[in-house]
Order: C-alpha cells, then sequence, then structure tokens
C-alpha cells in the first residue's frame, strides 16, 4: 500500500518535473547585436533544436575532462603548440573578453543552449611575428581550426566514465546559479540527454577515423552530407577540402560554388550550410540565410599587411593578364567555371566523393525538406575562383597542399611534400603562413602530402616563370 503511494507521488513528481521542464524546454530566447559583423561571429544559425549543447553543460566540460582537452587538442600537432587550456586549445578565433570564440552562438531554447555558426570555420586568425597578439579576419578561411580535435573531444568526453550528473553538477553550480528544479533537470535529462546525443553523433562519424586526419583548417565536406544526412554507405573516398573564405560572394553571380562547382548559386550553398551546422529548415531559416547572403555579398578581406613593392605591381599585373586572368580575373572567360581534373591536374579525391548519384540522393532529401533551392550536382573538376584576399587563402589549393603563393608558383615535383599548417604567423616573402623551419614544425600540424587525399600536384600556372617575374607577380598578387 505504502509502496504503490510512493510510486504515484514518484510518478506525479515526474510529471510536474517534466511539464515545468516542457515549458522551460521550449521557450525562447532573442538575441540581439550592435551590427551585421557581430551577428555573423556570435549569431544563432538556428541550430539549437537539432544540435544545440545546455551552456553550462558545455563550459564544464573542460574543467571536467582537462587530460582530455590535451589529448585531442595536440594530436599530430608539434610538440610547442601553445599549451592554452579549455577550447581555445582547438585553434579558434577567441576575441578578448568573450565568454566563447567566434562562431559560437549562446541562445535560450528553454535553456541556454550553445550552437555553431558559419564564422566558426570562416574566420582566419594571424600575426605579424611570433609575439603579437592574434589579428582576425571575418569571413576568411578558419586554417587554424582544428574542428576534427574538437569532435574527438566531445565524443571522448561522452564515452567517459566521469560524464555524470555526479561530476558535472557541482562544476556547473561554481559556474551558474542553478534552482532546485534546474539541478533536478540537469541531473534527470539535460546531462544524460547530452551524453545520448554525443555517443549518436560519435557513431555517425564513427568513419572519419579511418580516413586520413582532416587537420587544423579542413574537414571532409562532401563526405559529411553523404554519410550524415542522406545516410548513404560509407566508401572508401577522402574529400578533405579547406574551409574557403567568403568574402565578396556577390561577386559570385553566374558562377559555380564549392571547391568541385557542386553548387550552381550562392544562395544553394548557404542553405545547404545551414542544414549542415544543425538547421531546420523552416521558421526563419529563409530570412536568416538571406540575411547571411547579403551581409557576405560584399565583405572584404583586409589588405596586405606587411611591404609592398610597388615598383612591381604593374609588371605583375601584366603576367597575371597573360597567365592567369583567364580563369581568376574577375571578369575571366574561364572564372567561376570548374575546370577539369585532366586540365587541372590537381588531387582527384575530393571530386571522387561527390558524384552525380550522390547529388541526386541529397536532392531528393532537400527535396522533401521543402527546400527547392538547395540543388547540388556531382562535382564538376575544380573551380577557379577569382582570387580575392589570396595573401590569406594559405595552405593553397581545395585541399590545403600548398603552403604558400612561392611555393604554388614552383613545379610540382619541388613544392614541399612535407609542411606544416596552423601555425598563424604570415610569411610575408613566400605569402602564406610559415610553414617549414623550426617554428612551424614546434606549433603546427604535420601535413604529409603522400596521404590520400593531400596530392600537391597539378596547376602548373607560372610554375616556368623566371624568378623575377615570379616575383613580380607575387607582388601583384598581394594586392588583391
Ligand atoms: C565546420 C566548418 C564549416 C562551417 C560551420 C560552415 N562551413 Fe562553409 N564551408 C566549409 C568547407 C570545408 C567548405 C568547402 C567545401 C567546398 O568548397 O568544397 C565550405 C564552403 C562554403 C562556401 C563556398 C565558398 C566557395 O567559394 O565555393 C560557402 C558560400 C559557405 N561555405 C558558406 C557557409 C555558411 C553560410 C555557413 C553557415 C550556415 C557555413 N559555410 C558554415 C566549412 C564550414
Ligand atoms: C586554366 C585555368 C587556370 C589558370 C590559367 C590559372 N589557374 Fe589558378 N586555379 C585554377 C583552378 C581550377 C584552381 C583550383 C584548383 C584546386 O583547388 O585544386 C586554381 C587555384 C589557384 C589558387 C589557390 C586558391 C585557393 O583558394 O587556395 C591560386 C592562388 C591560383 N590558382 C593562382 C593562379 C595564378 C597566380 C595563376 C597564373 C600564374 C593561375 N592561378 C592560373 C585554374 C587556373
Amino acid at each position: 500500500m505504502l509502496r504503490s503511494k510512493w510510486k504515484r507521488y514518484t510518478v506525479i513528481g515526474l510529471l510536474l518535473l517534466l511539464a515545468i521542464g516542457g515549458w522551460k524546454f521550449f521557450r525562447s530566447g532573442t538575441q540581439e547585436f550592435a551590427d551585421d559583423l557581430e551577428r555573423f561571429k556570435y549569431g544563432s544559425m538556428g541550430a539549437e533544436l537539432a544540435a544545440g549543447i545546455p551552456y553550462p553543460i558545455f563550459m564544464a566540460l573542460p574543467q571536467v575532462f582537462p587530460d582530455l582537452i590535451e589529448r585531442h587538442a595536440q594530436q599530430g600537432w608539434g610538440a610547442q603548440k601553445s599549451g592554452q587550456g579549455g577550447y581555445a586549445a582547438f585553434g579558434l578565433a577567441w576575441e578578448p573578453g568573450r565568454p566563447l570564440p567566434v562562431g559560437f552562438s549562446i541562445k535560450r531554447l528553454g535553456f541556454e543552449r550553445v550552437t555553431v555558426n558559419c564564422a566558426l570555420c570562416h574566420t582566419a586568425v594571424y600575426r605579424l611575428r611570433p609575439e603579437d597578439a592574434p589579428r582576425f579576419a571575418y569571413g576568411g578561411p578558419g586554417h587554424t581550426v582544428d574542428f576534427q580535435g574538437l569532435l574527438r573531444f566531445l565524443f571522448a568526453a561522452g564515452r567517459d566514465g566521469r560524464f555524470t550528473s555526479a561530476t558535472l553538477l557541482p562544476v556547473i553550480a561554481q559556474q551558474s546559479r542553478l534552482g532546485w528544479i534546474d539541478r533536478a533537470f540537469y541531473a534527470a535529462v539535460l546531462i544524460p540527454m547530452t551524453r545520448f546525443a554525443l555517443h549518436v553523433a560519435e557513431g555517425q562519424l564513427g568513419w572519419m577515423q579511418n580516413k586520413p586526419a582532416w587537420g587544423p583548417g579542413r574537414d571532409d565536406a562532401f563526405n559529411l552530407p553523404k554519410y550524415i544526412l542522406t545516410q548513404s554507405p560509407w566508401d572508401d573516398t577522402v574529400g578533405n577540402t579547406d574551409f574557403p573564405a567568403l568574402w565578396r560572394l556577390g561577386e559570385r553571380g553566374g558562377h559555380l560554388i564549392h571547391s568541385g562547382g557542386e553548387a550552381k548559386s550562392v544562395a544553394t550553398v548557404i542553405a545547404s550550410s545551414a542544414l549542415g551546422t544543425g538547421a531546420l529548415p523552416f521558421g526563419e531559416f529563409e530570412t536568416r540565410n538571406r540575411w547571411i547572403e547579403r551581409f557576405l555579398s560584399d565583405l572584404a578581406p583586409p589588405p596586405f599587411p606587411g611591404p609592398r613593392q610597388a615598383a612591381l605591381e604593374s609588371r605583375g599585373a601584366a603576367l597575371f593578364k597573360t597567365h592567369c586572368a583567364d580563369c581568376h580575373a574577375r571578369a575571366g572567360a574561364r572564372t567561376g567555371r570548374a575546370i577539369t581534373l585532366a586540365e587541372v591536374g590537381t588531387d582527384p579525391e575530393h571530386v571522387r566523393t561527390w558524384q552525380p548519384q550522390d547529388a541526386e540522393r541529397m536532392n531528393r532529401l532537400t527535396a522533401k525538406l521543402g527546400m527547392h533551392n538547395a540543388e547540388l550536382q556531382g562535382a564538376q573538376g575544380y573551380v577557379a575562383r577569382p582570387l580575392i584576399g589570396v595573401w590569406l587563402l594559405a595552405p593553397y589549393l581545395h585541399n590545403g597542399s600548398v603552403p604558400t603563393l612561392h611555393d604554388l608558383l614552383t613545379p610540382p615535383a619541388k613544392r614541399p611534400p612535407v609542411f606544416f599548417r596552423g601555425y598563424d604567423v604570415v610569411d610575408l616573402n613566400k605569402v602564406g603562413f610559415i610553414a617549414t623551419g623550426p617554428d612551424a614544425e614546434a606549433h603546427g600540424f604535420r601535413f604529409d602530402t603522400q596521404l590520400r587525399g593531400n596530392g600537391n600536384g597539378g596547376h602548373r600556372y607560372g610554375t616556368t616563370l623566371a624568378d623575377a617575374d615570379k616575383r613580380a607577380l607575387i607582388e601583384y598578387l598581394k594586392t588583391l
């Protein structure tokens, strides 16, 4: 008799908790930003429901698992990689005085949830000297961002025996004031649910363990949607692709977008990228995507920050016109088009990753979701993009396999077969980031061009020019 009464109380208690929790679960907050740039850096792209992690839990993880941060942030990196603790260890663009790095949004949906936005992978960090504070180029390629390391850390935490309410709650309580309802809700619902969600995500990304590392500044751009969204069977393709810049996208009308030309418009890429980061295609989805398209249409790179030799620029401009403009000038006949693999000769793996049947599967899915503007096609070769802020696009080519402009103008057999990426000090002379030598080795991630998908061959344009001409051409490229 007594026992069944207790049972009833327990059930009523649980129902009450769920009712209060449920109400807390869906109460939606708003975000206010001083300007569009702030919104780009810290604004939500609408992924709270599908991919939001409770903010207090997210903040507690590095404190509870410093050993896992260290293990996963150092994997593949040189011994001197800065020992910054916490999420900074993953090479993120962290502005002073902010609770989280650029690319993370904190928004209330019931409780405060952390999600990532476009700026995570599309913000570049650079310095002119090792002793300088980092500078940020918003919309630039996040070449230091070790996204795979961050994911591996989160998954390892989810698998760890310490991921329990008993361990996490005291740390959360130090950081945020929790009432008893909150505590009960964290213990009974949010902590176990977050752990479960991390398990599910890890299962979906199991394939990445058997492929060459992404390394900083890259992810397997088309295998991610292929395996996760359309649930295609895992295959042996390797599509590791550099995070590109998103500058002046308004000039890309009529161009193919994505390195393989998988999309016919910027709007398509924005819609599919938003879906990829966890946004669901209803509610404010279209409005947000149109906002970011407008914002990116004229976002510009910072000018080259080092010395320039103006006397060489006009000679460089003439060389560019002869050797490069057809494919890379704003109005070049082939700019924004795909150049076939046979012609450009760069690493073929990205193209193999995304074939017409993969695009068809994706299109069927997005059509079902009512996203009729998200139609993709199989990779067409590699797109000759207009060169905008080219000094900050290193390492070069779609797979980031060539560290500097100087190396890109060197015949493939003489380009560095191994170098270090993710070190953020600019090489003002060769133009790119310092990628060889003791500093790069100590602070960077070892990039081996022999690994699948990392080939540094092809793109022989300009490689037979005289040294003085190459110098002049590089002077001109600094101005773009
Ligand atoms: C986890 C990292 C990551 C996030 C987050 C991310 N992107 Fe990207 N983005 C990439 C990678 C990698 C590519 C390169 C794919 C390719 O071109 O083949 C890319 C390519 C693009 C391109 C194509 C650029 C070009 O010149 O072809 C656009 C546009 C773009 N992203 C916009 C966005 C927007 C908008 C968001 C937010 C909704 C976003 N991205 C979020 C990694 C990311
Ligand atoms: C026939 C067309 C064509 C010509 C001519 C050409 N390129 Fe390219 N370029 C491409 C293609 C295609 C890519 C992308 C290849 C890839 O990513 O694998 C590319 C990539 C690049 C990149 C890398 C951009 C990035 O974001 O990493 C740079 C820099 C570049 N080209 C500079 C030049 C210069 C300088 C010249 C002239 C000496 C030149 N290109 C001539 C087609 C061309």
